[in-house]
């Protein structure tokens, strides 16, 4: 399973790309507008910091102007991956982009219908957002488990299923045990993922255990 981190932060991305764990990173317009930086900046200084795929949105809402906005982002780095929204106009923006070999992540999708179209049209990557199903009490991992299984019927489906809108550590836990390819995850949900009271307890008493023996009569370590 992959990880990518889910924030258009730069210093959070250094922070966790340190740990060695992350693949690639998303980033919305949400995101970006919330760092406060110049979209092909943030992006261009991502990809210096994460060698995988880095995820930049198009705005445009037809194919056309979608293509035409991707290409210049395309040019920032081979590993920038174009997000675009699961509509018709981004379905076909999806097709032109993979038939350049340009690196495609269709988000927003809220059901398997989507994701066969994503497919279809040769996504990189879709984007299932779990959380967004879970505010409004639907199981988002359904769609998840749907997903992988689907997919995993049709040996000519090479879309990666990118768990997004991930709300909580549950959710990692989850995606993992659906076989999902990969999972997008805020910076503060990487802090719970690594967090167990065991790990803590257990650390404090071997490192106690340790001082006591280094003290005692006798003994030398
Ligand atoms: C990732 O690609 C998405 O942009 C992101 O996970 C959306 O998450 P949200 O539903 O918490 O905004």
């Amino acid at each position: 399973m992959q990880i990518f981190l889910d924030t258009a932060e730069v210093d959070d991305i250094r922070t966790y790309a340190a740990w060695g764990v992350i693949d690639g990173v998303t980033t919305n317009p949400s995101l970006i507008a919330k760092s406060g930086r110049v979209f092909e900046e943030v992006i261009a200084e991502i990809c210096e910091i994460v060698d995988g795929p880095i995820s930049a949105e198009v705005t445009a809402l037809d194919a056309e102007g979608m293509v035409a906005q991707a290409e210049p982002l395309a040019a920032i780095h081979p590993n920038v991956t174009i997000k675009v929204p699961l509509i018709p106009e981004g379905l076909k923006a999806t097709k032109v982009l993979s038939g350049r070999g340009i690196k495609t992540n269709v988000t927003l999708c809220f059901s398997l219908n989507q994701a066969v179209l994503a497919a279809k049209a040769g996504a990189t990557f879709v984007s299932p957002f779990i959380g967004r199903l879970d505010d409004r009490g639907e199981r988002g991992m359904e769609l998840i488990e749907e997903i992988v299984h689907a997919y995993e019927q049709y040996p000519e489906f090479h879309t990666q299923v990118l768990v997004a809108s991930v709300r909580n550590a549950d959710h990692v836990r989850q995606a993992a045990l659906a076989g999902a390819d990969i999972a997008t995850i805020p910076p503060k949900i990487m802090d719970k993922m690594v967090k167990h009271d065991l790990t803590d307890s257990g650390l404090a008493a071997f490192l106690a255990d340790w001082e006591s023996a280094k003290t005692a009569e006798g003994v030398a370590l």
